[in-house]
């Protein structure tokens, strides 16, 4: 508890004066935007969008002319489920294609309810391979989940109307979500392990058979590695580079595996990557992700460490916090429970004390306090919600600076330079997955484990 305390001090005054400066930079890159344009920060899409940039072949980056990718929204949905906030969406043109699990008379159904979103992805590439936007988003029902990244406010809609559609172009198969914690620095998929049980990952020991069956071939990678859950954005050309009988391959196969749904379902987070792009493992750094597909640029691998210190110090106040505010509450309930208890055995004696006739005075209960202690407690609570309040205040401000670096084109090239890596990339010590495997185009996975965050992930279902 002391170290903690002496550590969270230590960070108390660095934030202050941190967000100082942040606060001064931030407000010198306002002042600088605003005098070189006109634009309005907050309002994105249209004008951000239009203004992306592509990098050519030759290595240039331009402003792409020419009109807006058209695109498709495929929600994979049960018909339980609510996904009417995809109308807070602002993408220009956008059109949303719900495909529903468990209606066969829905305009877009899968052909059976198996294998969640991966039948209803497949369904979907099957049923428009000849009729394809530029690019498909494909994503699960949810507005607010888990799956979505704490930077991204956990939320589908601020992910999508901040989603670099040029940088979708540009890659052709991306990953919606970012963060290495599940999927890429833990709980990548060793598809030697047949025989081992993985808590975490019940899908693990089918991957082998999962991935033989799906495409054919004996030679499989040893690691997939990508980040988690499934929700991913294509252009058509990766589209039609799978032949559309393909597709009816593997809605075959989520049909009649013998693996349960989850299993069977889960088995594909892990296999889009290669589907799409030949790669088993496809992990691109989380700081240049975040900028080059959402426009929220740190400044650097240090600087978004940084961040997330912060965001991993909240975790640990808060919990701190909750622990003394349950401790507070209990020593109310306990205290409370003494009082009626002494109530009660006063009325006991004072029925006694009528029936034998004797005169009877009632004490008064009288809480035993131990006030150095109470006090002690007292002051740790405000210090632990100061320390909380400034923590979430300097969170709040680098990503707000982080967004306006974000909107600035130029600052988005510095940054987003070689998305999986280089030599010079300060804390690319370790590279904890193994080199590619004899798969053809098996991509090679740069940077650390042990920087990748973990703390956007949860429990999952
Ligand atoms: C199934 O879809 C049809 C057509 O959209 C609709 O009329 C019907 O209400 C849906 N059934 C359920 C149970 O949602
Ligand atoms: C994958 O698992 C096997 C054991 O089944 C182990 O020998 C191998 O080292 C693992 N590969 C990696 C890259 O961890």
């Amino acid at each position: 508890m002391t170290s903690f305390l002496r550590q969270a001090r230590t960070r108390y005054s660095n934030l202050n004066r941190n967000s100082r400066i942040l606060l001064i930079f931030f407000s010198a890159v306002f002042m600088l935007l605003c005098y070189y344009s006109s634009r309005e920060i907050q309002s994105y899409p249209e004008e951000i969008i239009e203004q992306h940039v592509v990098k050519s072949s030759n290595g240039v980056y331009k402003i792409p002319k020419g009109p807006l990718p058209s695109v498709n929204l495929v929600v994979a949905a049960t018909s339980k489920e609510d996904y009417s906030w995809v109308k807070d969406l602002k993408v220009p043109g956008m059109v949303v294609v719900p495909y529903i699990a468990d209606n066969t008379s829905a305009p877009h159904h899968a052909v059976k309810n198996k294998g969640h979103e991966a039948m209803m992805y497949h369904q979907y590439f099957y049923d428009f391979y000849d009729n394809l936007p530029d690019i498909s988003i494909l994503i699960h029902s949810q507005q607010l989940s888990w799956h979505v990244e704490q930077l991204l406010d956990q939320s589908m809609i601020f992910s999508i109307n901040h989603l670099d559609l040029r940088e979708v172009q540009r890659r052709q198969f991306v990953n919606l979500r970012v963060t290495w914690g599940i999927g890429c620095s833990t709980l990548s998929i060793n598809t030697t392990k047949v025989t081992e049980e993985s808590g975490n990952q019940p899908e693990q020991k089918e991957m082998q058979e999962a991935f033989r069956a799906n495409f054919n071939i004996y030679d499989i990678p040893e690691i997939l590695a990508t980040p988690c859950c499934s929700q991913i954005a294509v252009k058509k050309e990766k589209i039609l580079s799978v032949p559309k009988e393909q597709y009816k391959h593997h809605i075959n196969w989520l049909e009649n595996t013998h693996l349960p749904d989850s299993i069977s379902g889960r088995t594909w987070e892990h296999m889009w990557q290669y589907l799409f792009m030949q790669k088993s493992i496809d992990c691109p750094l989380e700081h240049k992700a975040y900028c080059r597909l959402y426009h929220i640029c740190f400044g650097g691998r240090e600087q978004y460490d940084e961040w997330i210190e912060l965001m991993q110090g909240r975790e640990k106040l808060e919990r701190e916090l909750r622990k003394v505010r349950e401790d507070e509450e209990k020593s109310k309930a306990d205290l409370s429970i003494a009082q009626k208890k002494h109530n009660e055995e006063q009325k006991k004696k004072e029925e006694q004390a009528k029936k034998d006739k004797k005169e009877f005075k009632k004490t008064e209960w009288k809480q035993e306090k131990n006030e150095a202690a109470e006090n002690a407690k007292k002051k740790m609570k405000e210090w632990l919600e100061e320390e909380l309040k400034s923590v979430k205040e300097a969170i709040r401000v680098r990503k707000e600076v982080a967004v306006v670096r974000g909107s600035v084109e130029s600052n988005r090239v510095a940054e987003g330079e070689d998305l999986y890596g280089d030599e010079m990339e300060p804390g690319v010590e370790a590279k904890i997955l193994p080199p590619p495997t004899t798969t053809k185009g098996a991509g090679g996975a740069e940077g650390t484990g042990v920087r990748g965050s973990g703390y956007g992930g949860g429990v999952r279902i």
